[in-house]
């Protein structure tokens, strides 16, 4: 059976991979603050195994005990692959620095970064002597790569998890069974972060009108485009270990 736990999968893109994976012999683990019963009910529907885990992942001293059981709930033999999804993820606060609320700050940086990087950490450590494939995807994102006026928070947030993502890869090359590990950057999808975005006051973020544009012209690509193009690459053998990858490849 192949198993793939999924991070913010109740809308979005953690919603629209799930959406592609509900086939048979898949198990699915989907973790979110709220559950998508609309998912729970097709899971249902077309005899697919989904669980729903409630968590806050912004509560990164929940995240090692959480791994630890959902790994613990899985049969070692059962497993043919699995896959860790870490999607889940807060633009805010868009603030330039000096106006941002301290609350919004220290909270991305623990979902965005550190839930990631702990959920990594216990996966790696109890799966070590799993001899099946085992593939750990962050979402990463653009501004990773270039400073975004009012986006100093979650471009630190990617732009750290891109290096977490390569420095463990290297280690990971010298492991007796190892995982692999990739960044995937999604480029900019019809979602609901954009809508936050798109709602930003210009002095927040400058470039407000541009995502306007891009929402008004039709150019923000749909979840479920993205979903099947991350989706091949990781269930292919042509992963990299430790590498940053990004949706223009694969247009
Ligand atoms: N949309 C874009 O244009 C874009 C561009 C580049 C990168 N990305 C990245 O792509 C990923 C998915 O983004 P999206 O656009 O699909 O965002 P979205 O529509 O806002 O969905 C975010 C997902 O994360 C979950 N989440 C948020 N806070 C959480 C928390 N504290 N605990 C647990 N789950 C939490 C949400 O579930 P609940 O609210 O139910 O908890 C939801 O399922 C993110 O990592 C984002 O940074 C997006």
């Amino acid at each position: 059976m192949k198993y793939f736990i999924i991070t913010g999968a109740s809308k979005g893109l953690g919603e629209a991979t799930v959406q592609h994976l509900l086939q048979e012999n898949h198990h699915l683990i989907c973790i979110a603050r709220t559950e998508n019963e609309q998912l729970v009910q097709e899971a249902h529907e077309s005899g697919v195994e989904l669980r729903f885990i409630h968590e806050d992942l912004s509560k990164y001293d929940r995240v090692t005990e959480m791994v630890r059981d959902v790994l613990h709930s899985i049969e070692m033999e059962d497993v043919e692959e699995i896959y860790f999804i870490n999607n889940a993820g807060m633009v805010d606060p868009i603030k330039p620095a000096g106006k941002a609320e301290e609350s919004l700050v220290t909270k991305s940086i623990h979902l965005n970064l550190l839930t990631p990087m702990l959920v990594t950490n216990e996966f790696l450590r109890i799966t070590e002597s799993w001899p099946c494939k085992k593939v750990m995807v962050n979402i990463s994102s653009g501004a990773a790569n270039r400073p975004v006026f009012g986006w100093n928070t979650y471009g630190t947030t990617k732009a750290g998890l891109d290096m977490f993502t390569k420095s463990v890869g290297l280690e990971q090359q010298f492991a007796t069974y190892p995982t692999t590990l990739l960044a995937f950057s999604p480029g900019i999808m019809d979602t609901d972060m954009q809508g936050i975005i798109r709602q930003t006051n210009k002095e927040d973020f400058t470039s407000v009108d541009v995502f306007k544009n891009y929402h008004e012209k039709g150019e923000l690509r749909s979840p479920s485009f993205v979903a099947d193009k991350m989706l091949g690459l990781i269930l292919s053998d042509q992963i990299e270990n430790g590498r940053v990858y990004d949706i223009k490849e694969f247009i």
